[in-house]
């Protein structure tokens, strides 16, 4: 690899398909993770809740109103939480049609499901542990999945990272498993950060509250395991923000578009 290579390397963004390729197929959904496997993607971002029978599931609202049928099925059982739902019961439900016809079908994955697709896929994993405060315990479920599936070994931990809003979660995961790669959503105070750098490696921010400074700034703390404090920029659907927050040097974007991303940043 050449210096200037080497250099270009530097100044591209990792490119992550958020919720799967979403803008393309139903997000969270193994048709999102495939899609951005045929489009060359190998990094997908997914979030993970809980069912009333205690199984982990890949969904990103509290409730399943907006991405299945579930009113149709279930009229009664108003406001639909996720928490309120068994697994065969969410199992049962069409994820793929309120996207389009062409995913009639598509399925709420369990976490073992769609650990096992993006395996297959030889994809790596940002997993947003959702609405934690709703799931007492389930940084240690999650773990618990991750090592079940064979992600916790030492091929993994470059292939994995585990993020949330709530700092209370990243630094339970970062305890429970020491050597997981972790990040911290939000965009917390400057004078905040070095305290979160001791148990996360990534500051994951929305694209429209950070700048150059913010992401300097990070760079120049060190994480948990003793590399450079990274940032990840979500949501980022557009080339013109694409180019912006890769000027200012962020690790990574998510972005329901991988391709404009890519389009717009690489090379
Ligand atoms: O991965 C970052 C992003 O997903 C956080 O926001 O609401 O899309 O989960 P949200
Ligand atoms: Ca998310």
């Amino acid at each position: 690899t050449s210096a200037a290579h080497a250099a270009a390397d530097a100044g591209n963004p990792l490119v992550v398909a958020h919720r799967g390729a979403s803008a393309y197929a139903p997000e969270n959904t193994l048709a999102a993770v495939d899609k951005a496997h045929e489009m060359g993607f190998d990094w997908v971002e997914n979030d993970v809740q809980r069912t009333s029978d205690g199984r982990l599931v890949v969904l990103h609202d509290a409730t399943l109103a907006r991405t299945t049928n579930v009113e149709e099925l279930y009229p009664e059982r108003a406001p639909w939480n996720v928490a309120d739902f068994t697994a065969a019961e969410i199992a049962r439900l069409d994820a793929g049609s309120w996207f389009g016809g062409d995913f009639a079908g598509a399925r709420v994955p369990t976490l073992e499901q769609y650990m096992r697709r993006v395996s297959r896929n030889h994809q790596k994993l940002v997993l947003e542990i959702k609405n934690p405060q709703l799931y007492p315990g389930i940084e240690q479920q999650t773990l618990k999945v991750l090592a079940n599936e064979g992600w916790l070994g030492p091929a993994h931990l470059d292939k994995l990272v585990i993020q949330s809003f709530s700092a209370d979660t990243v630094r339970r995961v970062h305890e429970l498993s020491p050597a997981v790669k972790t990040g911290l959503l939000g965009t917390p105070d400057i004078a905040d950060l070095p305290e979160y750098a001791t148990f996360s490696d990534q500051i994951n921010s929305s694209y429209t509250t950070i700048s150059a400074s913010y992401v300097a700034t990070i760079h120049a703390l060190g994480g948990p395991h003793g590399k450079p404090l990274e940032i990840l920029t979500w949501t980022v659907n557009d080339a013109a923000n694409a180019r912006r927050v890769a000027d200012y040097g962020v690790d990574g974007i998510i972005t329901n578009k991988p391709d404009v991303v890519r389009d717009a940043t690489q090379g």
